[in-house]
């Protein structure tokens, strides 16, 4: 990182608490200390008293409290913002309407509802980016749209989708147009830790282990190292011109390639099955296939996309190594 390209700025972070964010902030919190802290870092969180907003506290973070539902609390946070890093996630809302289908609208989806909720908070964003004359760089973490890319073939990954609809909601605002980029964050290496109902191999009676996806095992997937990674990709595009799409990738591979260094690590066998679509959750089955293909399509996109440097990824191997990621 150049030195002073920071010097008297402001990073601010949204989903501080989470994954990314956490780790886009601890990040800037090294380069900080680094640069003898000549910039400053914000982290918005609905609870800054929670264990994980007083960890980024003790860190050199100043955690503030806000809700992407509210707006004003959103020009609160980027006040003085030079950067900002914002995620936004309708995971968790989508799988609470799974158990409270008396959330959903007549014929709505729990993706669906989840995805309506995250455009949302992606509008706010927009609406409070656009607001701040002291931005210079504001990169949001989005995913590719299966139903664009498809062409309309696949028109049910909501959760996707709506990445790249707050994406262009960012493009079009006349404010941000020079100054936004977007990162494509590939599969978590801690995935299988973090939803082991989805990831996680499983123990067989005959003591190997098995994962059974509705994915194609001979595919290469991108895996990310998020707590290692995402900091360089985030604080590469601060640094680039903007308008760029950059795949967050710190290694690919295939679900076969990545259960057999998961069988290495954990020194058990393992076998990779393609899941039937009859064998998927009732429920989830429409979502999963869906999904799945929009994985394994061979469409490619034509957006300009950048893979960072080698001398900066983390293979999953390490990941593993480090993390001593066992069994689950
Ligand atoms: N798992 C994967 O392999 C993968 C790969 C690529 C992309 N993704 C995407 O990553 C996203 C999730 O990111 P993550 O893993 O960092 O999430 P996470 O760990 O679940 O954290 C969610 C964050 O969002 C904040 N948040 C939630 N609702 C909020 C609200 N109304 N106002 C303010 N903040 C709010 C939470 O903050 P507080 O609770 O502190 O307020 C928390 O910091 C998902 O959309 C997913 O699609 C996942």
């Amino acid at each position: 990182m150049a030195q002073n390209r920071y010097d008297g700025g402001l990073v601010v972070v949204l989903g501080a608490t989470g994954v990314q964010g956490g780790a886009v902030l601890r990040y800037f919190a090294q380069e900080s200390k680094a640069l003898s802290h000549s910039f400053r870092l914000r982290g918005l969180t609905r609870d800054p008293t929670s264990d994980a907003a007083q960890a980024l506290s003790r860190a050199g973070v100043k955690m503030v409290k806000g809700d992407l539902d509210d707006v004003s609390s959103l020009h609160q946070a980027f006040e003085g913002a030079t950067h900002i890093f914002a995620n936004t996630d309708s995971n968790r809302i989508m799988w609470d309407a799974t158990r409270h289908p008396e959330y959903l609208a007549q014929g709505q989806s729990p993706a669906e509802y989840g995805a309506a909720i995250e455009k949302r908070h992606g509008a706010k964003i927009v609406e409070a980016a656009a607001a701040v004359p002291t931005l210079r760089r504001i990169v949001y973490s989005g995913l590719a749209s299966p139903r664009r890319w498809s062409e309309g073939g696949y028109s049910k990954v909501a959760m996707f989708d709506v990445k790249e609809e707050i994406a262009d909601m960012f493009r079009a605002r006349r404010e941000l147009q020079r100054k936004f980029s977007v990162v494509m964050v590939g599969f978590y290496a801690s995935d299988a830790a973090l939803m082991p109902e989805v990831y996680a191999p499983e123990k067989l009676l005959d003591g190997h282990y098995e994962v059974a996806m509705h994915m194609a095992g001979d595919v290469p997937v991108p895996i990310a190292d998020v707590e290692t990674d995402l900091g360089n990709w985030v604080a590469a595009l601060f640094q680039a011109d903007p308008g760029v799409v950059l795949v967050g990738a710190s290694e690919c591979l295939t679900w076969q390639q990545w259960l057999e260094l998961w069988g290495d690590h954990n020194r058990v066998m393992t076998t990779y099955r393609r899941a039937s679509t009859d064998e998927v959750a009732p429920g989830t089955e429409d979502f999963m296939r869906r999904l799945s293909k929009s994985l394994n399509s061979s469409r490619r996109s034509d957006l300009r996309v950048e893979w960072i440097t080698p001398s900066i990824r983390h293979s999953f191997d390490q990941w593993a190594s480090q993390s001593g990621q066992h069994q689950s």
